[in-house]
């Protein structure tokens, strides 16, 4: 059977794309290192269990029942922190930011009471997550908005939720320029989120 690994993507733009807001440096460790780190570490586990690299790892965190209780801990890990990381670069681009359009933010609005309450209570629930981990905004299977936190690489997606998109809270997304500041990491990450590729994940 052919043995597809698992790949780092490249980034989709450049490493300085989102000064002043992610720097450079911070975008190299987290995406050739961190993001690299995850790749690799799934490849090794699956290894063990080859017939498993016809899934996705998207699909691995879907279903980690179906992954023997030895590499277990490994996948949850390391495909969370591989789909986690591949969804992060998509939804930030350069030259982004603003507000959602169209059914997304009719439904925030909605479910939020406005677009500036929801960026509150999402900042909120990412400066309270205890140690590292994720603030999502998710959708529900009855198709309701909700903003929930997780922690290390654990996805919504595992839970039976929808992730229409996350902001990674461990400190390598933002110590270098932010040190400890976490919150004000989050106020200044909604200057890079990209708006029209996290609408496609929202379905209506
Ligand atoms: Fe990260």
């Amino acid at each position: 059977m052919e043995t597809k690994k698992y790949e780092l993507p490249l980034l989709p733009y450049a490493y300085n794309a989102l000064e002043p807001f992610i720097d450079q440096e911070t975008m190299h460790i987290h995406h050739d290192k961190h993001h690299a780190a995850y790749v690799n570490n799934l490849n090794a586990a699956i290894e063990k269990y080859p017939d498993l690299f016809a899934k996705s790892a998207q699909e691995l965190i879907m279903d980690l029942s179906q992954v023997p209780e030895e590499i277990k801990t490994a996948v949850k890990n390391n495909a969370g922190g591989h789909v986690n990381h591949s969804m992060f670069w998509e939804i930030m681009g350069p030259g982004a930011g603003g507000k959602p359009s169209g059914k997304l933010a009719e439904q925030i609005k909605k479910e939020f009471g406005g677009f500036e309450e929801f960026q509150t209570k999402f900042n909120d629930a990412g400066t309270k997550r205890f140690g590292s981990g994720w603030v999502w905004l998710v959708q529900t299977k009855d198709g309701k908005l909700e903003i929930m936190s997780t922690s290390n690489q654990d996805n919504p997606m595992s839970e039976g939720y929808i992730a229409i998109m996350g902001n990674d809270v461990w400190e390598h997304t933002y110590y270098l320029k932010y040190k400890n500041m976490r919150a004000d990491y989050l106020k200044a990450w909604w200057n890079v989120v990209n708006w029209q590729e996290v609408e496609k994940r929202f379905s209506n």
